[in-house]
Parts: C-alpha cells; sequence; structure tokens
C-alpha cells in the first residue's frame, strides 16, 4: 500500500516522500506539475524560490527570518 510523507523541514521546505507517485501537484488552474521520476521533492514555504512551488534551496541564504518550525503540540 502506498503511502505519503509530508515532513515539515526546519527553516525549510516541505519535504514530500511519493514513492509510489500517488500525489498530484497542481497549479491554480489545476494543471499538473510533472512529477515523473521523482519519488520525492520539496515545496518551498519561505517565498524566497525561485522555482515555486519547489524548493530550490535559497531558503539557506535568501530568509532573513527563520521559518519557523511547525511542531505538533500535545495538550497536558
Ligand atoms: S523553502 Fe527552500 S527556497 Fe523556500
Amino acid at each position: 500500500m502506498g503511502q505519503v510523507t509530508i515532513t515539515v523541514r526546519p527553516n525549510g521546505p516541505l519535504r514530500v516522500e511519493d514513492p509510489n507517485g500517488l500525489v498530484d501537484l497542481v497549479d491554480a488552474e489545476g494543471k499538473k506539475f510533472d512529477l515523473t521520476g521523482k519519488p520525492a521533492f520539496s515545496l518551498c514555504r519561505c517565498g524566497a524560490s525561485a522555482n515555486k512551488p519547489f524548493c530550490d534551496g535559497t531558503h539557506k541564504v535568501a530568509c532573513a527570518a527563520p521559518v519557523p518550525p511547525t511542531t505538533i503540540k500535545t495538550e497536558g
């Protein structure tokens, strides 16, 4: 059974692991991005990438303010 995992990277992108090609990534008009041969890819969440929606690594040098880590809050 296929499984998709999306990991929020600290100060970085959303890493999408999709080994079975289950994910469709579409633009605002519903057109699919070509993910052929990409069992994993990273989505920019800092806004600085020149290749949006994909991360191009620019966050490492261009983002003055770190992207806050996202963690699951537990009550207790
Ligand atoms: S998260 Fe990598 S360029 Fe934005």
